[in-house]
């Protein structure tokens, strides 16, 4: 079964047939919200929304432990996150889809391992890859197979938010290496890592990220709004064509 996690823009998935809908706990406490079961094009997936039922949950406050192990305990074979994000690079545009190849952490003082506690040892996960290859391509594939262009190579800045980033911290991301800024890429990417659970994001272009393109003297949460309205239905579609794609 796929795991989706929908992130700002995307609190459901309008085609996902739903057949049950749970309310868990876990270790770390409780996930973000309801986790929604069904199917979509006939194939078996759960989804949560990573803010929240109502997206009342802001980044720096999601439970990100407990979401991803309530995913596992639940079956979750793999898991595809949505994120919006703002674009570094002048050739991302408002819309444009991306498939994350790479990360850089920024974010502080979020619960980030499942492995801490007196009880528990020490143990280092391996990251050189933070997103799955195989799940990678599937996306593109579906992605390139309704005509859609997605942007494959990317390295993604997660930022700790909510507010969002000054015109001089975008410079720096980028002198980084950074093409995209979210808030919400890590810890999630590597506690999956952690329970092995196979996980690649596909994000969306919100906005100019700050001090760039038409964000030089500002960022319209309005506009970032319509963006996501419009591109969202195009990653669903994205999502469903992958989930058919051995048909
Ligand atoms: N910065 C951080 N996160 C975001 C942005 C941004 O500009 N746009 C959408 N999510």
């Amino acid at each position: 079964m796929l795991a989706i996690i929908g992130g700002s823009g995307l609190s459901q998935f309008a085609s996902l047939e739903v057949t049950q809908r749970q309310l868990v706990s876990t270790p770390y406490g409780e996930p973000s919200g309801t986790l929604t079961f069904g199917r979509v094009c006939g194939r078996p997936v759960v989804f949560l929304a990573r803010h929240g039922d109502e997206h009342t949950i802001p980044p720096h406050q999601v439970n990100y432990r407990a979401n991803i192990w309530a995913l596992r305990e639940c079956g979750a074979a793999a898991i595809v996150a949505v994120a919006a994000v703002g674009s570094i690079r002048a050739d991302l545009r408002p819309g444009d889809l991306v498939i994350p190849h790479q990360i850089i952490d920024y974010t502080w003082a979020r619960r980030s391992t499942f492995h801490e506690g007196s009880d528990s040892a020490v143990r280092h996960v391996d990251f050189t890859e933070p997103y799955d290859p195989g799940w990678r391509r599937k996306l593109g594939d579906a992605a390139v197979a309704i005509g859609l262009e997605v942007s494959d190579c990317a390295v993604y800045a997660t930022t700790q938010g909510p507010r969002l980033e000054t015109a001089a911290e975008i410079n720096r991301l980028e002198r980084d290496g950074s093409d995209v800024v979210g808030m919400t890429g890590m810890p999630e990417a590597v506690l999956a890592r952690e329970l092995a659970i196979p996980y690649a994001a596909i994000n969306v272009v919100a906005n100019y990220a700050a001090g760039r393109g038409d964000s030089r003297t500002g960022i319209s949460m309005e506009a970032i709004h319509e963006v996501l309205k419009e591109a969202m239905q195009q990653v669903q579609a994205i999502i469903e064509t992958m989930l058919t794609a051995d048909d």
